[in-house]
């Protein structure tokens, strides 16, 4: 039986790249004392060589050019590179494909040691059995995919954004998909002889496996006391899976459906000073069900990673400690909310309740919840510690004391091992 190989350009395909190499030339543009390229220039930059790029698009004569150049390159080979973005869903298409027993390859005019670098920093070197880069300035598509695949028996699909990849891959003889997320249009790849164009990434595995299972997504919440900077580290953790190429969805509780979103203000509203412990608790259970119904259990079976801010640990840590109600009561009344569904990762940011409530009160206004006192919060702390005691397995635990960013890169490192390993 012939074999099937899907080989992927990787720039404006797997990969969109624009801000690395922007930042870069206005770095070469300001060492050469040059005006900095607006963004229309900035955009012609993509695609031809750079030597003549420098020299059109700047105005340099051609050694600035070449100093350009060897500028840009300084920048590029250590920082540029990795300020790259993977489309959102090219992971879950990989896999896709990957289950079905597609080989998969990379043909780009990129050179070995860039491409080979830019997919281990985002762990997708995994999904390749060959990879074809361009050698001493060759970047023919045609000669780089009979390298990529030699058996000459083999049936090929080359997938592309550019009329390179579209009028290489027929020369080579392969099937074509143009895809129109990255820097050619659609004119351009049909025009080139693109026998089936993708809108979507989705579209990719549509084309070739119809009606493929999807491989399910992942379940993450983020907890801890309030005040330790939840807000700050779930937007930032959002963009790094984003930039790794997951689908990411996030949600949060209490809310998280419209029904959960009426229980929210009903929950948060400072007037309600009556509502009676058993109450709440059973609010946030049932906002909870709906969310797991309506909204998590979908998105995960859809392949996205699902991105939660609070959930069970919440109600466990609130108001099983702090409203004094006990942990293993909170996980009864909660049992038939959650059905089983436990997030695969929770991240807890770690923090003495009182220095948490410092920056909290320092913060904004403080909802209902947070004007309860001193005593309230440290329960609450404690909860957290003992579910973390009973299933450490589940808790990827960050001191949140100190600085943003370190904590912010300590989360990626540990959340992107969990997501990655568990692709295999
Ligand atoms: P929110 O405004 O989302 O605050 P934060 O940014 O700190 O998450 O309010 C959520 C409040 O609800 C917070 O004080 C914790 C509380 N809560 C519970 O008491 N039980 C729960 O089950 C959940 C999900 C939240």
């Amino acid at each position: 039986m012939k074999k099937t190989w899907i080989l992927f350009d990787l720039d404006g395909t797997l990969t969109k790249s624009e801000e690395g190499i922007w930042n870069c030339v206005r770095y070469a543009a300001k060492k050469l004392s040059f005006p900095e390229p607006d963004v229309e220039t900035l955009w012609k930059f993509i695609g031809p060589p750079l030597l003549y790029s420098f020299r059109e698009y700047c105005g340099m004569t051609e050694e600035q050019a070449l100093q350009a150049q060897t500028a840009y390159r300084e920048r590029y080979n250590t920082v540029g590179l990795f300020e790259n973005r993977v489309y959102p869903g090219i992971r879950r298409m990989l896999r896709t494909l990957g289950r079905q027993g597609m080989k998969m390859g990379i043909v780009t005019g990129k050179p070995e040691g860039a491409t080979r670098r830019i997919l281990e920093h985002f762990d997708l070197l995994k999904f390749f059995e060959t990879v074809a880069c361009a050698t001493d300035g060759h970047a023919e598509k045609e000669a780089l995919i009979r390298r990529a695949v030699p058996d000459t028996d083999a049936c090929i699909w080359m997938v592309g954004d550019r009329l390179f990849d579209m009028e290489g891959g027929c020369r080579a003889g392969a099937h074509t998909i143009g895809v129109t997320w990255g820097y050619g249009s659609e004119e351009e790849l049909l025009s080139a002889g693109a026998e089936r164009i993708a809108h979507t990434v989705d579209e990719i595995a549509d084309i070739l496996c119809p009606g493929a299972p999807v491989p399910e997504g992942a379940f993450l919440s983020m907890e801890g006391p309030d005040g330790s900077g939840k807000g700050t580290q779930l937007e930032r953790l959002t963009d790094t899976l984003d930039r790794y190429g997951f689908d990411v969805q996030l949600s949060r509780e209490p809310g998280g459906s419209p029904i959960g979103e009426k229980i929210r203000t009903i929950l948060l509203d400072p007037a309600n000073q009556e509502m009676s412990d058993m109450t709440e608790a059973l609010l946030y259970a049932a906002n909870r069900a709906q969310h797991v119904r309506e909204v998590i259990r979908p998105a995960v079976a859809a392949g996205k990673v699902l991105l939660c801010d609070r959930y069970l640990d919440s109600s466990v840590a609130y108001q099983g400690g702090g409203r004094g109600l006990g942990v293993d009561r909170i996980l009864e009344i909660n049992a038939p909310a959650v059905d089983g569904t436990l997030p695969d990762v929770t991240v807890y940011l770690d923090i003495d309740h009182r220095e948490a409530m410092k920056r909290r009160f320092a913060a904004t206004q403080p909802d209902r919840m947070e004007l309860a006192g001193e005593g309230f919060h440290a329960a609450v702390e404690n909860a957290y510690h003992e579910l973390i005691s009973r299933d450490p397995r589940r808790y990827v635990v960050v001191n949140a004391a100190g600085d943003r960013e370190k904590i912010a890169e300590e989360i990626a490192e540990k959340v992107l091992k969990r997501l990655t390993e568990a692709e295999a």
